[in-house]
């Protein structure tokens, strides 16, 4: 655990691996450079040697100078750099913040935004939740109306949408971002050294492609852009006719993003409509499958041969597993940790993201004092609190844990401001939890730390929630 003295004049966030104090301070701040090393063992790792007359920056990867340069940054916030040396690299491989684009559109200078404020805290996956039932986000050459149709709604829910709604806005709402903004984001979020994972939900929370495509459903429609929250009963029709449609889609989406994992949703996707549709009972039939939840294996286990064909891994949320886990699948595990820990026995890779500590659309205090937000309640020191691997696993079970994340889902938050008062500072606590080592994690320490932090984000322009 970092000590007192040094987290004063070591205010950084997250704590490093290995922090060595020096007297006296960097005298001459041109005096710094970065060099890549290939001594050093880690792709995200990085050695940072302050003394009076430089600072040197040396790494393996740009990726690891790019943290180096970071940790710089967040010393020099001080108003001087202190001399130090630093030995650093992550314990998590995957260190993720999400961001729902679907219940509410933000334009792509917020998005960029979002990224480099992760990118100062080593964060480095953004999951970019595209579809939604209230709306499609990304244009997708192939099939127009998925933005023509699915990116617009007519209004909004006004209020909580089960505790007493206030009707609906008629205010129109929409957006999408086209195929060259996102690829100038996966650029802009390369050159900080974060990989930008794609979300394309299937087969529920789908209604915007189905309003776009009825054709994709089991029952005829026509269907509408969800106007308000929660779990729609129309989902994705397991027919050949939807398989091509997200072949096709899959397709255009990885000729965007460049990153090993595609995430393919899964989630909160009701069996209603697959048990009255002939074309779903049949496949049922041909395929000897069990019952509907065999039949969502099925259909994710299509889509993952897909993708592995394509040379990518399918990411999915823990309803992946029912039914029986894809043979490659990655899960996010968020109904708590019950299905990490599942899927990690299995042998499968699991980011933690269980909704009690790491999501950030939760109240982070006292409702009554705080703007309408979905439920729960989360304070940052719950999430600085939780430790990603679960104590129920083995040693050998435990390397399948590869990081965690905070997820942002928007439905409360129409604006960017609103955004940032949620993500901000909770993210920072995420930000430790998945780098520093585990034994470096002290409650008090980071509450020391924040201050300069949070005169960063404030520097930055970003609206967090004081503490
Ligand atoms: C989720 O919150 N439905 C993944």
């Amino acid at each position: 655990m970092p000590n007192a003295a040094d987290v004063a004049r070591y205010p950084l966030i997250p704590w490093p691996r290995s922090l060595e104090p020096r007297a006296g301070e960097l005298t001459n701040a041109d005096a710094v450079t970065a060099r890549l090393d290939p001594s050093i063992e880690g792709d995200e790792a990085y050695v940072l040697d302050v003394t009076p007359g430089r600072a040197e920056i040396r790494a393996r990867t740009d990726r690891g100078l790019y943290y180096g340069r970071q940790t710089l940054r967040q010393l020099a916030a001080t108003g001087r750099v202190p001399c130090v040396r630093i030995d650093d690299a992550p314990r998590f491989r995957y260190r993720g913040l999400h961001l729902d684009v679907g219940r509410h559109f933000f334009p792509v200078e917020f998005i960029k935004k979002y990224i480099d404020v992760m990118s100062v805290f080593k964060l480095n996956t953004f999951h970019w939740h595209l579809t939604e039932d209230q709306g499609w986000r990304l244009e997708i050459r192939k099939y127009p109306k998925l933005t023509e149709v699915g990116a617009w709604r007519k209004e909004t829910i006004v209020g909580h949408a089960r505790k007493g709604p206030k009707g609906y806005d008629g205010t129109p709402h929409g957006g999408f971002y086209t195929q060259a903004e996102a690829r100038e984001i996966v650029e802009y979020a390369k050159a900080r050294a974060v990989t930008v994972l794609p979300e394309i939900e299937m087969p529920g929370h789908s209604l915007a492609a189905l309003a776009s495509y009825p054709e994709l459903a089991c029952t005829p429609g026509p269907f509408e852009v969800r106007t308000t929250w929660g779990i729609s009963e129309e989902v994705m029709c397991p027919s050949e006719q939807t398989f091509a449609f997200l072949e096709d889609v899959l397709r255009e989406v990885m000729a965007i993003f460049p990153g090993e994992y595609v995430h393919i949703g899964g989630d909160e996707a009701p069996k209603t409509r697959w048990r009255e549709s002939p074309v779903a009972q049949e496949v049922i039939k041909r395929e000897g499958l069990k019952d509907e939840d065999e039949l969502q294996s099925w259909f994710i286990r299509r889509i993952e041969r897909f993708l592995n064909l394509n040379g990518r891994r399918l990411v999915g949320w823990d309803e992946i597993l029912e039914g029986g886990l894809a043979p490659n699948a990655t899960v996010m595990s968020w109904r708590g940790t019950a299905g990490g820990i599942a899927a990690a026995r299995q042998g499968r890779d699991v980011v933690m993201c269980p909704q009690e500590d790491m999501y950030f659309d939760h109240y982070q205090a006292d409702p009554e004092k705080e703007p309408l937000a979905i439920g729960g309640l989360t304070p940052i020191e719950d999430t600085y609190r939780y430790e990603p691997v679960p104590a129920e696993l083995s040693a050998e079970e435990a390397t399948h844990v590869i990081g965690a994340q905070g997820c942002v889902w928007t439905e409360y938050m129409p604006t960017p401001q609103h955004v940032e008062y949620m993500a901000y500072p909770r993210a920072l606590a995420l930000a430790e939890l998945a780098w520093s080592p585990r034994e470096a994690r002290d409650l008090d320490s980071f509450r020391a730390r924040l201050a300069p932090s949070l005169a960063l984000l404030d520097r930055l322009g970003v609206g967090y929630r004081r503490p």
